[in-house]
């Protein structure tokens, strides 16, 4: 048995089709294909905006993903309501802007304490798991801990998007230290954002993380190569790294 999960983001997908409001290509389909290729979760952003992953693709994916369905949501009222009828088997909570690209930081859990409990507790009440997507930081993973979070993910774009070595290395170990604080507590901790088949080693090296969610690269290298393609390799790009078989 694997020591992680490989959760496929398939929002691009959603990209691509809605850019022309196509019935095509159709996210459910790669899910399916994803998992052909290994994917263990699937994972969508249901945005404000519907930019990309509409509720009809929600509403679909939850009837036909065989593994696990993780929907990436803002902490909001209407998201909530959704969250309650479709049952995911996981939230992960994070922070939403109408004008970004894509999710551009982690959920500031500290301060946002009391609503975010509030948001926990009903999700949790519909049996579904919930992690918050927050930046590397022991504050974070403490305020996340104390509120009922299920677990926590990393956001690994400062890492991923290092321009210098120095800086690389300050970021990486900022994620070695913010996973040993989520084994210290017994908290889950997953990680993800801007992972690509370049850069996910020493990430995926840290064994204390036990899921990483993965979408625009695997989502790009499908395109040439196939999507259970683009799966095996990123799956078995982890795999090495976490044996330390890398070069
Ligand atoms: N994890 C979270 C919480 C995200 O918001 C995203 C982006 O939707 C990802 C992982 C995947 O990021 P990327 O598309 O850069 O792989």
């Amino acid at each position: 048995m694997s020591d992680f999960r490989l959760g496929v983001n398939v929002d691009h997908v959603a990209t691509l089709r809605q850019s022309r409001k196509t019935r095509y290509p159709d996210p459910v389909t790669a899910a399916m294909l994803a998992e052909l290729g290994g994917a263990d979760q699937i994972t969508i952003h249901l945005r404000e905006d519907r930019r990309h992953i509409q509720e009809r693709d929600l509403r679909v994916m939850r009837e036909t993903v065989q593994t696990r369905l993780n929907l990436e949501m803002a902490a909001t009222k209407d998201m909530a309501k959704i969250a309650y009828e479709f049952k995911p088997d996981m939230a992960t909570l994070v922070p939403e802007k109408r004008e970004e690209l894509t999710t551009e930081g982690g959920l500031d859990v500290a301060l946002h304490r009391e609503a975010l409990r509030e948001h926990i507790r009903f999700l949790k009440d519909a049996d579904i798991r919930v992690s918050l997507f927050i930046d590397p930081e022991v504050d974070q993973i403490r305020a996340a801990h104390k509120i009922g979070a299920d677990a926590v993910e990393l956001h690994t774009g400062a890492y991923c998007e290092a321009k210098s070595e120095p800086v690389r290395r300050q970021e990486l170990s900022r994620l070695v230290d913010a996973a040993k604080t989520c084994a210290k507590i017994g908290l889950p901790v997953y990680a993800g954002h801007g992972l690509n088949l370049h850069n996910v080693a020493e990430v995926a090296a840290i064994l204390e993380i036990t899921e990483f969610n993965i979408g625009h690269s695997i989502v790009a290298q499908a395109v040439l190569v196939g999507m259970s393609e683009a799966v095996r390799e990123m799956k078995n790009a982890i795999r090495l790294a976490r044996a330390g078989r890398v070069e």
